[in-house]
C-alpha cells in the first residue's frame, strides 16, 4: 500500500471536511430520538452512565481502529477487510466482516428512514399549527393516530429514501460534504436553547436526576447490553461507515484527535437532548418509558407553548431532518461504494439499487407500528426485532472483530504509522485499549446476557 494512494470515490477537502462528515454520520436520530428514549426506558442514571463508559473505553479506541483502517486501504469495507487481511498474511475470511456491515447498514437505514420520515412528517405538522396551545394529551393522540396510518408513515418514508439517494448519488465531494457544513452549528443551538426551556418547565432538577442519578439496582443485563449497543449505534461503529469515510481521509490528518473532537460532539448532543426532554417529560406528566415517541409527544408540548414555538419547532424538526440524513448517507455508503468499485455500476445505479432494497424493508418498520403491530417474533415486533439485531448485536460483533483485527492481525508497524501519535505513550494507551479492554469488555456484556455470568 503505499501513501499516495487515493479512493477512486475522490478524497475530503481537508481534515474539516472529514469532521464534519463524521459527526454528520454520529450525530443523528441516535442522539435526539434513540438516546432519550432508551435511556428512559431503562431506568436513567446508572443506563447513562454504562453508555458513557462504553463511549470512552469501547467506542473511542475502536473509532480510530476504523478510520486507520479505511485510510489504510482506500476501498469500501469489504474490499478493505480483503487487502488488509491479505497485507498481513491473514485468513481471507476477514472480507465477510466487512459483508455483515453492509448487511446492518441495509437493515439500519431500513428503520431509521422511517423515523426520520416522523421528523419529516412533524415538520410539516408544526408548520401546519397542529401544535398550537395543545396539551400533553392531545400531543400524544396526534402521534398515536399519526403512526396509526401506514399511508403517512409510508408517504413520509419514501421521501426520506429518496431524499438520501439522491444526496449520496451525487457524491462524497459535492453531496455529502454540502448537506452537512451548516447543520450540526445550527442543531447544536437549538439544543442548547432547548434546554433553556426546560429549565423553565419547574421540572428540570427531577429531569437531571434521572437522567445522572445512578441508581444501579435499576440495571439489567439487557439494559448494560443496551447501553453498549448505543455506544455503537451513536457512533456509527461496527459496520463500515466511518471505515468508509476514513477511506477518503487525507494522509496527513491526525486520526486520534479526529475522534476524539467527533466522540465528544456526539456525546454533548445526546446529554444536551436528554437535558432538554426529560425535564418537559416530568412537567407534563409522562412517563419517561414511553418508548420511540417520546420526543413526539414531549418537544411539541414545548412549541406549542412557547413564544415563537412555531418558528423554533419548524426549524428544529427540519435541523433533525438534517441530521438524519447526514447519518442516513453513511449508513448506505458502504454498500454503494462496495456496488461501485466490484460490480462497474455508476453512482448513480449503486444508489437505485440500494436504496430501492432498503426502501422496501422499511415497510417491515412501518407496518410493526400498525397493521402488524400485534405480529411478534421472540416478543418484538420487526422494527423491536431490527433495532437489537442491529445494534445490540451485530454492531458490537463488529466492532469486536474490528477491534481484534486493528489489534493482533494488523503489524504494529502498520497501525503505528497509520494513527502517527505524538508520544509512544499514548499509542501503548490505545493498544491496550484496542487489543484487551475493548474486545473483553463487548464479550463479557455477552456473556452475561446469555446467562454465563
Ligand atoms: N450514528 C447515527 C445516529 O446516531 C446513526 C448511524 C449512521 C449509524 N451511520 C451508522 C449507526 C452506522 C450504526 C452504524 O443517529
Amino acid at each position: 500500500m503505499t501513501d499516495t494512494k487515493k479512493s477512486i470515490h475522490g478524497e475530503w477537502s481537508s481534515r474539516f471536511a472529514f469532521i464534519l462528515a463524521a459527526t454528520g454520520s454520529a450525530v443523528g436520530l441516535g442522539n435526539i430520538w434513540k438516546f432519550p428514549y432508551i435511556a428512559g426506558e431503562n431506568g436513567g442514571g446508572a443506563f447513562v452512565i454504562v453508555y458513557l463508559l462504553c463511549v470512552v473505553l469501547i467506542g473511542i479506541p475502536i473509532m480510530m481502529a476504523e478510520t486507520l483502517l479505511g485510510r489504510r486501504s482506500r476501498q469500501n469495507p469489504i474490499n478493505t477487510m480483503k487487502a488488509l487481511a491479505e497485507e498481513a498474511g491473514a485468513d481471507k475470511n476477514w472480507h465477510y466482516l466487512g459483508w455483515m456491515g453492509v448487511i446492518a447498514g441495509f437493515l439500519i437505514l431500513s428503520y431509521y428512514s422511517v423515523i426520520a420520515g416522523w421528523a419529516s412528517a412533524y415538520v410539516f405538522k408544526d408548520f401546519t399549527g397542529s401544535f398550537f396551545d395543545a396539551d400533553a394529551s392531545e400531543i400524544k393522540g396526534l402521534f398515536d393516530s399519526f403512526i396509526a396510518s401506514p399511508v403517512q408513515l409510508i408517504f413520509w418514508h419514501s421521501l426520506f429514501m429518496l431524499a438520501t439517494m439522491v444526496v449520496v448519488a451525487r457524491g462524497v465531494n459535492s453531496g455529502i460534504e454540502k448537506a452537512v457544513r451548516f447543520l450540526m452549528p445550527s442543531l447544536f443551538v437549538m439544543l442548547v436553547l432547548l434546554v433553556a426551556y426546560a429549565m423553565t418547565t419547574g421540572s428540570y432538577d427531577e429531569g437531571i436526576e434521572f437522567l445522572f442519578m445512578p441508581d444501579f439496582s435499576k440495571l439489567t443485563g439487557d439494559s448494560v447490553l443496551t447501553a453498549m449497543g448505543h455506544a455503537f449505534f451513536t457512533l456509527s461503529l461496527g459496520m463500515g461507515a466511518i471505515m468508509i469515510y476514513g477511506s477518503y481521509l487525507p494522509k496527513d490528518v491526525s486520526i486520534s484527535k479526529t475522534v476524539f473532537l467527533i466522540a465528544g460532539t456526539d456525546t454533548v448532543v445526546a446529554l444536551l437532548a436528554g437535558i432538554a426532554i426529560f425535564p418537559i417529560v416530568f412537567a407534563s406528566g409522562q412517563e419517561p418509558s414511553a418508548g420511540p415517541g417520546l420526543i413526539f409527544q414531549t418537544l411539541p408540548i414545548a412549541f406549542g407553548s412557547m413564544t415563537g414555538g412555531w418558528l423554533f419547532g419548524l426549524l428544529f424538526f427540519v435541523m433533525l431532518v438534517f441530521a438524519a440524513l447526514s447519518s442516513s448517507i453513511s449508513l448506505i455508503e458502504p454498500a454503494v461504494a462496495w456496488l461501485v468499485e466490484n460490480k462497474d455500476m455508476n453512482r448513480k445505479q449503486a444508489c437505485i439499487w440500494s436504496g430501492s432494497v432498503t426502501w422496501l424493508l422499511g415497510f417491515g418498520t412501518i407496518f410493526s407500528f400498525n397493521v402488524w403491530s400485534e405480529f411478534k417474533v421472540f416478543d418484538r415486533t420487526i422494527f423491536q426485532l431490527l433495532d437489537y439485531l442491529t445494534a445490540n448485536l451485530m454492531l458490537p460483533i463488529g466492532g469486536f472483530c474490528i477491534a481484534v483485527f486493528a489489534g493482533w492481525i494488523m503489524t504494529q508497524q502498520h497501525t503505528e504509522q497509520e494513527l502517527n501519535m505524538p508520544s509512544p505513550r499514548n499509542y501503548q494507551a490505545w493498544k491496550i485499549l484496542i487489543c484487551y479492554v475493548a474486545p473483553a469488555a463487548v464479550f463479557l456484556v455477552f456473556l452475561n446476557v446469555i446467562g454465563v455470568l
